[in-house]
């Protein structure tokens, strides 16, 4: 290709896939597949590899991340970036109105918005072009995150028109919407690795990353709230929102302009009700008044805007006492910190421990033994310690000093460069990481033993019988039979009695022989390999079928596959490169644990067998790749373009003219979501 042309191809599908990124993410509203949307990209991806001088810094191929940052430079802010003032009343609010009233003595709007609950960026757009992305640091100045930033697909790198100032400065709240937030811990909790202790602790955490393409991974999303520039069309607020999102911004469209404080306090009590229902985590709302002219006039104390006021809601707290800390450790060896406090009533429920996550979260907060501590309860079910009250701190209090060596079997503690965990190394001998992999071996998502759960496997590592996973499948009748022992209690009382009579020990020998039969696939997941969760095995499984081509594959082969990267690559390499793991999984497979997916696995089977599907449009049961593994769940197949093979086109909201027009001409069958509902009956629906 003659370098013009390539110049015009690049030009011209960047422009293409900034179109079809903001159908998809602006107005929920996708015109083309998933499939012809990648298409584009990877076109796009070969000819700036062919043309690298065509590269644009902005051009969407640059969202995958890669770069490493090793600092972040911290860079001054324009306009700092002031906070708010707070308030937690009513009467607070009805002030605040006063203070507006005598200063414009004339009238006003004002605007209510919700108080993201995460972490608030400024970005910096020039041409169009997104250049810069800071955080708000200590507000004068903050850290450079640009390329981290790059990596949140709803925000634009560039601008579709030119109606913009040539430069102009956005700011808004980077935060993780609950969902994806779960659903990472979720799978941060199966491959060992340490879970987030909320949304806005994860968005934060994941914002100072230095890897971008880790960044890439994680769901971060944003919403904006502020304009701010020279030369701008729109004299409120209120506007300058819309004008934000026509240009491609996500606004969060919860908000409302009204002429009187009431008709905010009506908002604030709206939101207040509905605020469980809601994807991501707020803290309060946000008035502002709407006139940008009002908001010069009113201008500015050293600290915050008197055109805004953030009314917060209270979050649910209480004040306790901290008694001492224990050390957790886990399958994977990590030590998690835990408080033990003295028992307090919060959120109608007693308190006795809190996370405290890692050493770098003890030494944020200062937090000693004995110290008077915050705890609060959020959104999430764990509690944590929010600060410590310093003013009744006792004098001959030490500082909390993380344990070097394992609690439990007294090996030197190593931490991991760039992480914050401390990690017991001995994973051969450490009881509790014995223990921790023998229950996961038998958890209901691996080979589901469920007759050895609630302390059995305590009791077979205590005897000497269960070392190993394999060891389970030596087990006899006679060396269970009348074993006793009393499980530790709470606070060093005895606890729960176990015995294994006759029924309990054929039950756990039966369910032990019942696993040869669980999956290939979930017995790729038992073995704990690190980072290798329910789906990355899945994913394995399907892909070598067996175990041993698994086995002979190499690094090439590994990181082809769909969603393993080098991370988990290199984990199965070093797991399978170890001669102790390779002599287990040959005591396994002696016992008769599947080492193959078998044929019936691969093929389709459930009520869509042998139907293929095209899908279009925006659901409103399912997300896009929800709505195509419930096809692929009940043993459709899915397909991004009609063709003679084609069966049925599920149609949703805004389906394409192209396509629509397309299966009209092909006669193929065009159903909606409710049609498909119907047809996979409702136990196995989403
Ligand atoms: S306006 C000068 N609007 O709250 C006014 N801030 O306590 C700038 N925040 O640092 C802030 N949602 O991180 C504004 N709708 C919203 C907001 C919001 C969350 C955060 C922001 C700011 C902090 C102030």
């Amino acid at each position: 290709m003659e370098k013009s042309e390539a110049l015009k191809r690049i030009t011209e599908l960047s422009e293409l896939i900034r179109h079809h990124n903001y159908l998809y993410y602006q107005q929920d509203a996708p015109e083309i597949t998933d499939f012809a949307f990648d298409s584009l990209l990877k076109e796009l991806e070969i000819l700036e590899k062919q043309f690298p001088e065509f590269i644009d810094p902005n051009s969407p191929t640059q969202r995958v991340g890669g770069e490493i940052t090793r600092v972040f430079k911290s860079v001054k802010h324009k306009y700092p970036m002031l906070s708010l003032d707070n308030t937690y009343s009513e009467g607070e609010l009805k002030d605040f109105d006063n203070r507006v009233q005598k200063i414009l003595n004339e009238p006003y709007d004002f605007v209510g918005e919700l108080k993201i609950d995460g972490v608030s960026i400024s970005l910096t757009y020039e041409s169009g072009k997104l250049v810069k992305a800071i955080t708000r640091g200590d507000g004068v100045q903050g850290d450079d995150v640009t390329t981290n930033v790059r990596t949140i697909l709803s925000i634009p790198l560039a601008l579709p028109d030119n109606e913009y100032p040539a430069e102009f400065e956005v700011r808004g709240e980077i935060y993780m919407p609950r969902s994806g937030f779960d659903k990472m811990n979720q799978q941060r909790e199966e491959t060992g690795e340490q879970i987030f202790a909320n949304p806005r602790n994860a968005t934060s955490g994941t914002l100072k990353t230095q890897d971008s393409s880790i960044v890439a991974q994680r769901p971060l999303e944003a919403f904006f709230y502020f304009l701010a520039g020279d030369g701008i069309d729109a004299s409120s607020h209120y506007e300058r929102l819309n004008l934000l999102k026509k240009w491609g911004f996500r606004i969060c469209d919860i908000r409302t302009r009204v002429n009187n404080i009431s008709g905010i306090i009506d908002f604030i009590n709206e939101v207040g009700e509905g605020r469980k229902h809601l994807d991501f985590d707020i803290d309060g709302v946000v008035i502002k008044v709407d006139s940008i002219r009002q908001q010069e006039r009113l201008g500015f104390t050293s600290k915050s805007p008197r055109w805004a006021i953030a009314y917060k809601f209270q979050a649910e707290e209480a004040i306790t006492r901290l008694l001492s800390i224990d050390y957790q450790v886990g399958r994977t060896g990590v030590v998690t910190p835990v408080a033990n406090l003295e028992p307090v009533l919060l959120a109608g429920t007693v308190v006795k421990r809190a996370t405290l996550h890692n050493a770098d979260v003890i030494s944020a907060l200062d937090v000693r033994v004995g110290d008077f501590v915050h705890v609060e309860k959020g959104g999430e079910i764990i509690p944590k310690i929010t600060s410590v009250n310093f003013s009744s701190r006792h004098a001959a209090s030490v500082p909390t000093d993380f344990i070097s060596v394992c609690p439990e079997c007294g090996s030197e503690l190593e931490k991991i460069e760039g992480e914050s965990a401390w990690y017991c190394p001995n994973e051969k001998s450490c009881p509790p990481q014995i223990k921790g992999k023998l229950e996961h071996f038998i958890s209901r998502k691996a080979m589901n033993i469920d007759s050895l759960g609630e302390g059995k496997i305590e009791v077979l590592f205590d005897q000497g019988l269960v070392r190993l996973p394999a060891d389970l499948y030596d087990l006899q009748y006679d060396q269970l039979l009348n074993i006793e022992k009393v499980l530790p209690g709470e606070s060093g009382k005895p606890g729960k009695k176990i015995s294994f009579r006759e029924k309990t020990v054929e039950n756990i020998l039966n369910g032990i022989n019942n696993s040869k039969e669980v999956p290939f696939e979930r017995v790729l997941f038992a073995l704990g390999i690190r980072l290798v969760g329910e789906t990355v095995a899945k994913k394995l499984a399907r892909h070598f079928v067996s175990l041993e081509k698994l086995l002979n594959s190499k690094y090439e082969d590994l990181v082809q596959i769909d969603e393993i990267g080098d991370k988990i690559a290199q984990s199965l390499l070093s797991y399978f490169a170890a001669d102790e793991n390779i002599n287990h999984i040959n005591r396994l497979i002696e016992a008769g644990l599947k080492m193959e997916t078998e044929a019936d696995e691969t093929t389709t089977r459930g009520v869509l067998k042998g139907k293929t599907f095209v899908v279009s449009g925006v659901f409103e049961h399912f997300s896009r790749d929800g709505i195509k593994q419930s096809i692929e769940k009940n043993g459709g197949k899915v397909n991004s373009s009609i063709s003679s093979k084609t069966d049925f086109v599920l149609a949703g909201e805004n389906m394409g003219p192209e396509k629509r027009r397309k299966a009209e001409n092909s006669g193929v069958k065009i159903i909606s979501e409710e049609d498909y509902l119907g047809m996979i009956g409702p136990e196995i629906s989403e």
